[in-house]
């Protein structure tokens, strides 16, 4: 089932997300929902605060991104923590599904390693690099309460401003389903 995506401006996008446990109610459906929802929003990454739920899970798939790095980076993410981040920060034009129409420039280590559990509760501690630890930032940065926007300069900040509150507002052009905390 889709479901719509929380938009800029909902406070449970700046909440740090909660461990999610083992016999957590219909996972699976969940989990199945995220890639669903994902996919019909053309996105490569989601996150469970932007479906309304602070739990520590997020859903990957590079497939949209035609690009040989990012074949077969279909996976899930639960109660991840990333253990350690290195190399040179590069910049990389970030967008969101949550903040529709801005995509900004984003500085983010080269490589990291992230100790997680997937779909089938089996523990993995990975290593990745280049454009697939920049989606996991990007996305494991939602489950800590933190928007790629926050990322960028006060000035930058300043300048997106009315652009993100009509964001909030669901003034708009989007191709998927949305919800809009300040629409009145
Ligand atoms: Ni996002």
């Amino acid at each position: 089932m889709i479901r719509p995506i929380v938009a800029y401006g909902d406070p449970l996008l700046k909440k740090k997300s909660v461990d999610i446990v083992e016999n957590f109610p219909q996972l699976s459906v969940l989990i199945d929902d995220m890639f669903e929802t994902m996919y019909a929003a053309s996105g490569v990454g989601l996150a469970a605060p932007q479906i309304g739920l602070n739990v520590r899970l997020f859903v990957v798939d590079g497939a949209p991104i035609d690009d040989e790095d990012l074949k077969d980076f279909k996976k899930v993410f639960i109660n991840p923590t990333i253990v350690h981040e290195e190399g040179k920060e590069w910049a990389y034009e970030e967008g969101c599904l949550s903040i529709p129409g801005i995509r900004e420039d984003v500085y983010r280590s080269e490589k990291l390693t992230i100790q997680y559990v997937d779909e089938n509760w089996i523990e993995h501690t990975e290593h990745f690099e280049g454009i697939r630890a920049r989606i996991i930032q990007h996305e494991y940065d939602h489950i800590e309460g933190i928007l790629f926007t926050d990322h960028l300069s006060g000035f930058k900040r300043r300048l997106l401003k009315g652009k993100m509150q009509n964001i909030s507002k669901g003034k708009v052009d989007v191709s998927y389903r949305m919800k809009f905390p300040a629409k009145v």
